[in-house]
């Protein structure tokens, strides 16, 4: 009886790693998932509580086992049983025609050699060992004979597969690729390390290196790597006769191989291909250092054979690179069109990967701060794809005598009003608001959009004519338009005029709630400005508070109440307001009720992974029916809104006796 039932429970442990295996292969690999992630989730849950109650039936290669290993103390070193060789590098047309004459000479052939062109991926070099189709071991290449053992790193990377693909696998399969990280990827990561306080990754392939070769690999999990593969190693198995049916192999065995890489004839056929991939070079996913020409034919391979290191088969032509040197003449202040300041060096300019760079971002004034770029300074800049050029670091033994630290202004230099760094924000921002010339357009056409004040028929391209035009330079000066004016704009009609003028009147009435947003004033989102309305009831209550007491409504945490409070005490922007109010806006007086709220005064903590909301969406829900949300679970929590992987909240909630809530569950006390 028993063993009937753990038959069954292999063969559903089976039917599910299949699967599994399956739907990563179609996300990871094809990029075309054909089940949604709650599904995959679900069967992934299945497994897992299979195997937590059945152990004997987890194995290594589980889908499950990609995650939660040990954190290693050191590395274990692997011999390559062939080693891992390095390329010799070409520079020039010329190079490439002499590595083809090398070649003719060698082989003793008059035709023109067949070779693939691969795109030369930066990042790092891996060779994964499969032995009877089962990942055994991932190496990095190391000095090519020896590298460290990085399986359990790998094993996190979803698509590599665990188990090749296919019947008929040669009982050793070695598959050696790059692993790196895609551009957006990277950018993300860093985005989230400059606001976790850590330090940004240099470049994509620094940022690679880093992640895979971590000891923990519940770090590397959490990092987003990419692989492709262009060759086998050690393979027990029948060899076909060219590189590219042993890349098509490769695909068989369900591994990434680069969609660009193509088969060609001669030089031509290189340097063709060469120049479309470099021309397509800001548009790839991510980051290629050159193009790899390798001859086709295996047996010509061998016949060619290796000088020291590297094969004479094979060839990196060279891209030009992506960071260069040169000094910085200036630092200069740019104000965003949220009133960002951004430190921006001025540079000597500088070619850099085929563009004249004059220009690089500082980013904000911790990375300002931690790369220390001063102007005089020696520093390297680095251009990739369409992101903006960066400062990446400054060459200290380079520094001239007699530089001084930069320290960030104190005032906006477009409008010179208080420029304010709030805690725990990176960016120093200009609080001219509705005021600040840099902030201008962008404040109007916030003001006049459907969820603000709602004027019909004045959009971007009209608000950005009649700033352009001198006819208005704040919201305010939009009631005083004249009919004669918006119809003198180019492609204005008379009627169309009329609309506007006749919008803007209609306009004035309006909400409390909807005014406050139009305002336009940091983190005062819709539910906040809607709170706020409730809480003061009047313009001029909220305008004359504290922080202390904007702190004390629902969903103001010091952040918010800081960015209001800086608001009005602006003088331009009481102006702006009591403009506003002289130009005749006005609401409907509020009566302050907080009895229609479902969760009115309740307390709620979010913890884990949300599949139907963004934490943010969920967030604001909650807060628009009374409730606050909080950080931490305390004694005066009242629910604790669970995803999934919730974290040691959770565990909190449980040992308080706190109700625990589903997404579902809470979609109920909403209804
Ligand atoms: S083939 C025998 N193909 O470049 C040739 N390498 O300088 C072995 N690389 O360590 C390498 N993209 O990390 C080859 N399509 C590609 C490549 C590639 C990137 C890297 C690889 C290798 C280095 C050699």
């Amino acid at each position: 009886m028993a063993t009937t039932n753990l038959k069954q429970l292999q063969q559903r442990v089976d039917e599910l790693t299949q699967q599994l295996e399956y739907h990563n292969y179609r996300y990871y690999v094809l990029d075309e998932p054909s089940i949604p992630d709650v599904e995959y989730d679900r069967l992934f849950r299945e497994l897992q509580s299979i195997e937590a109650e059945y152990p004997q039936l987890r194995s290594a290669s589980s889908p499950t086992q990609r995650v939660g290993a040990a954190p290693l103390s050191e590395f274990k070193s692997v011999q390559h049983v062939l080693p891992m060789l390095s390329l010799a590098n070409a520079f020039s047309k010329d190079d490439i025609h002499d590595f083809q004459k090398r070649i003719q000479d060698r082989l003793d052939e008059v035709n023109e050699v067949e070779f693939v062109a691969e795109p030369k991926l930066d990042g790092l070099a891996i060779s994964l060992r499969y032995e009877k189709g089962l990942l055994v071991t991932a190496a990095t290449r190391g000095d090519g004979t020896t590298g460290e053992d990085v399986t359990q790193n790998v094993k996190t990377i979803k698509a590599v597969p665990l188990r090749l693909h296919g019947d008929d696998i040669p009982s050793v399969v070695e598959i050696r690729g790059e692993v790196f990280m895609r551009t957006k990827d990277f950018a993300r990561l860093n985005q989230a390390q400059l606001e976790k306080d850590e330090k940004p990754f240099a470049n994509p392939r620094n940022a690679a290196a880093g992640s895979l070769r971590q000891l923990d690999s519940n770090i590397t999990a959490t990092r987003p790597l990419s692989i492709y593969c262009y060759a086998l190693g050690d393979y027990s198995g029948t060899l076909p006769e060219k590189h590219d049916e042993v890349l098509k192999l490769i695909q068989h065995y369900g591994l990434p191989v680069c969609p660009e890489i193509k088969t060609v004839i001669g030089v031509k056929g290189c340097i063709n291909f060469y120049e479309n991939i470099l021309r397509k070079r800001d548009q790839l996913a991510y980051e290629i250092d050159g193009i790899v020409y390798k001859v086709n034919s295996l047996q010509q391979q061998s016949q060619l054979g290796f000088v020291s290191r590297a094969p004479r088969w094979a060839i990196a032509h060279k891209f030009p690179a992506q960071e260069e040197m040169t000094q910085v003449e200036a630092i200069d202040i740019q104000v965003g069109r949220t009133g960002a300041l951004t430190p921006v060096a001025r540079l000597k300019p500088v070619q850099v990967a085929g563009v004249t760079i004059t220009n690089a971002t500082l980013h904000n004034d911790d990375e300002l701060q931690r790369k220390d770029v001063r102007v005089g300074d020696t520093v390297i800049v680095r251009r990739a794809g369409d992101v903006i050029p960066e400062v990446v670091s400054v060459v200290k033994e380079k520094r001239p005598a007699n530089t001084r630290k930069f320290v960030m202004p104190t005032h906006c230099p477009v409008c010179h009003s208080l420029a304010e760094r709030i805690e725990g924000e990176a960016v120093i921002r200009c609080s001219g608001g509705l005021f600040c010339e840099a902030q201008r357009k962008e404040a109007i056409k916030h003001f006049a959009s459907r969820r603000a004040m709602d004027i019909e028929g004045l959009g971007d391209k009209l608000v950005e004519q009649l700033v352009d035009e001198n006819l208005i330079s704040d919201v305010a000066d939009l009631f005083s338009l004249k009919w004669e004016q918006v119809a003198a704009l180019d492609r204005m009609g008379e009627k169309s005029a009329q609309n506007l003028i006749n919008a803007l009147q209609q306009g004035k009435s309006t909400t409390l709630p909807r005014f406050l947003f139009s305002l336009g004033i940091r983190e005062v989102g819709e539910a906040t400005a809607r709170t706020l309305a409730m809480f003061f009831g009047s313009l001029h209550a909220i305008a004359l508070a504290d922080v202390e007491t904007l702190q004390s409504v629902r969903d103001v945490g010091p952040v918010v109440a800081q960015h209001i409070h800086t608001f009005f005490q602006q003088a331009h922007n009481r102006e702006v307001v009591q403009k506003l109010l002289d130009a005749g806006i006005h609401w409907p007086v509020i009566e302050v009720s907080a009895k229609q709220q479902k969760l009115n005064g309740k307390t709620i903590v979010l913890t884990g992974t949300l599949e139907k909301y963004k934490r943010q969406e969920l967030k604001e829900l909650l807060q628009a029916q009374g409730a606050k949300v909080s950080g931490s679970v305390s004694k005066k929590t009242d629910y604790v809104i669970a995803g999934t992987d919730p974290g040691s909240k959770y565990e909190k909630a449980q040992s308080l006796g706190i109700e625990i809530l589903n997404e579902s569950q809470i979609e109920a006390l909403l209804a």
